[in-house]
C-alpha cells in the first residue's frame, strides 16, 4: 500500500445520526415513508449525533485515519426558501473538527440518499427543482468546509437510490416506473456536474468525485446473446453513472436501446449535455459488495424480485430489466453471506482493474463489507465470518494495485451497527457493535481489533 493510504470506515447521516427532530432538522422522505408505514426508523438509529466524540475516539483507537459520512440535507436547510439552520451547519463543523483534532480525514458525502421530504413531496428526483436545490445545498457546504475538507463526494449511489425508489419500489418513493428510473438518474447525474462546476468555481483546494454501487458483470456462459446482455447490464448497472460522471458522456447503446423501446428522452437538453462533459469527477468511490451475474433474458418472466429482503434461503430471485437481461444468482460454486449475498473478492480484483484500465481516476473503495444477524449480548463478539470476508477482500485490493492500479483507500461498512434501510437494526455490519435495545453502548467487535492491525500495518497483515 502506498505510505497515505486511507484505511477507514463508513456511515450515512439517516443511518446513524438519530435525533431526527432535534436543532431544528425536519424530515427527510425517509422520515415520513416509514413514519407513514409503521417501519422500523431511524429515529434513533446508533445516536451518533450525540455520540459522536466516543465514536470518533473509536476510529482512533481503532487505527482509522480516515472517516466517510455523509451531510444531512434537512438538517441544513430546512425548507423550499432555502433557509439554513445554523444548529445543523454547527454540528458538521464539530463533526469534521473532532475528527481533524485526532488525525481522522474526513471523507465526506454530500448525499446520502436522506432528501428532505419538502422536496421529495415537489417530486423529488423527478423535478429539475430538486438540482437546483442541491446546487445551493453545494455551495453552502463547500464554503463552511471546504477549507477543512480535502475529500467531498456529490452522491452516494445515486444508481441504487433510483433503481430501489422507482424500479424496484422497496425504497421511498416506492414505484415501479421505468421511465421515471431513468428520469430520475439523469437527473441525478446532471447535478452531480452541476456540483463539479460549483466546486471549481469556488476554486475549492481539495478534489471531488462521486460514490457508485460497482457491480461488476459477468456472464452465465459465453454465448453472442450472453454477451450482449452483459453489455446491456454493465450499461444499465455501471456505465450510465461511470461513463456519464468520469467521461462526460451518458452510453449511447444505451440511450439508443431506451428510445427504441419508448422511452420518452426528451427531457435530456443539449446545454445539459454540455455541463456533463465539461464537468467530470476527480476521483471514484467504488462500493463493492459482490460481483453481478447475468443471463439473457429467454424465460419471458417480466417480474421484479430482488433478494436482499432478507436472510431467506440462498440466492434464487432474479431480476429482469427490461427484458433486456436476468440477473441471477443461483450457480456452482458460489459461496453466499448470511443475508444471501455471493461472496467473491475475486470480483473485485477483477473489477477494480477494468474501472483502472477504462477510467484511469484515482479510485478509493468506499464501501465493503459483510450484513448478518449477530448476537452482540456476550462480553466477546466474535464475527470471523467478517474476518475472513474483509481479508479475502483487501486481499483483492492489494493484488490489484500490484497489478497497477490506482487505489488510495479502503472503507469497511460500517463503522457501528446502524439503521440499515428497509432491513432496520437487524441487519449488522459494524466493526462496533450496539445494543438497540438498551443503551447503546458501544463494543468493539473481534473484527475491529484485528481490522485495527490492518490500519496500523497499513495493510501488511493481510
Ligand atoms: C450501500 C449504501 O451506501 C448503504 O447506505 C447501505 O446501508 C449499504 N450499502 C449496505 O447495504
Amino acid at each position: 500500500m502506498t505510505t497515505n493510504f486511507l484505511w477507514g470506515s463508513a456511515t450515512a447521516s439517516y443511518q446513524c445520526e438519530g435525533a431526527w427532530n432535534e436543532d431544528g432538522r425536519v424530515p427527510s422522505l425517509w422520515d415520513t415513508y416509514l413514519h407513514d408505514n409503521h417501519l422500523e426508523n431511524g429515529d434513533i438509529a446508533s445516536d451518533h449525533y450525540h455520540r459522536f466524540k466516543e465514536d470518533i475516539q473509536l476510529m482512533k483507537e481503532g487505527g482509522h485515519n480516515t472517516y466517510r459520512f455523509s451531510l444531512s440535507w434537512p438538517r441544513l436547510i430546512t425548507d423550499l426558501a432555502g433557509t439554513i439552520n445554523p444548529k445543523g451547519v454547527d454540528f458538521y463543523h464539530r463533526l469534521i473538527d473532532e475528527c481533524l483534532a485526532n488525525g481522522i480525514e474526513p471523507f465526506i458525502t454530500i448525499f446520502h440518499w436522506d432528501l428532505p421530504d419538502y422536496l421529495e413531496q415537489r417530486g423529488g428526483w423527478l423535478s429539475k427543482e430538486t438540482i437546483e436545490a442541491y446546487v445551493t445545498l453545494c455551495d453552502l457546504v463547500f464554503k463552511e468546509y471546504g477549507q477543512k475538507v480535502k475529500y467531498w463526494t456529490t452522491f452516494n449511489e445515486p444508481r441504487y437510490y433510483v433503481f430501489s425508489g422507482y424500479f424496484i419500489g422497496n425504497y421511498p418513493p416506492g414505484v415501479h416506473n421505468p421511465q421515471q428510473t431513468i428520469s430520475a438518474s439523469y437527473n441525478m447525474m446532471l447535478a452531480n456536474a452541476e456540483a463539479v462546476k460549483r466546486f471549481k468555481a469556488l476554486a475549492m483546494p481539495g478534489e471531488i468525485g462521486i460514490v457508485h454501487s460497482y457491480g461488476p458483470i459477468y456472464g452465465v456462459d459465453d454465448r453472442p446473446e450472453t454477451r450482449q446482455a452483459m453489455r446491456d447490464a454493465d450499461n444499465y448497472y455501471n456505465n450510465w453513472i461511470l461513463d456519464t460522471a468520469i467521461l462526460g458522456e451518458i452510453p449511447q447503446d444505451m440511450l439508443a436501446k431506451l428510445a427504441g423501446q419508448g422511452f420518452d428522452l426528451s427531457f435530456i437538453l443539449p446545454e445539459e449535455l454540455k455541463t456533463i462533459k465539461q464537468n467530470t469527477v476527480d476521483f471514484v468511490g467504488l462500493n463493492y459488495y459482490a460481483r453481478v451475474l447475468i443471463a439473457p433474458y429467454e424465460t419471458g418472466e417480466t417480474i421484479l424480485a430482488i433478494n436482499n429482503s432478507g436472510a431467506s434461503g440462498q440466492g434464487s430471485s432474479k431480476v429482469v430489466v427490461r427484458e433486456w437481461f436476468e440477473q441471477v444468482w443461483d450457480h456452482a460454486n458460489s459461496e453466499f453471506t448470511p443475508w444471501d449475498t455471493e461472496i467473491y473478492p475475486q470480483g473485485l480484483y477483477e473489477g477494480i482493474l477494468m474501472a483502472h484500465k477504462k477510467y484511469g481516476v484515482p479510485i478509493y473503495i468506499t464501501e465493503n463489507g459483510v450484513g448478518a444477524y449477530e448476537d452482540v449480548s456476550g462480553e466477546v463478539i466474535n464475527d470471523q465470518f467478517r474476518i475472513d470476508f474483509l481479508n479475502d477482500h483487501i486481499d483483492a485490493i492489494k493484488r490489484s494495485m500490484a497489478d497497477g492500479a490506482d487505489v488510495r483507500g479502503y472503507y469497511v461498512w460500517s463503522t457501528m451497527d446502524l439503521y440499515s434501510w428497509k432491513n432496520g437494526s437487524e441487519k449488522r455490519y459494524g466493526l462496533v457493535a450496539l445494543d438497540f435495545d438498551q443503551d447503546r453502548q458501544r463494543k468493539p467487535k473481534a473484527s475491529y481489533y484485528w481490522y485495527k492491525a490492518v490500519c496500523q500495518s497499513n495493510g501488511e497483515t493481510i
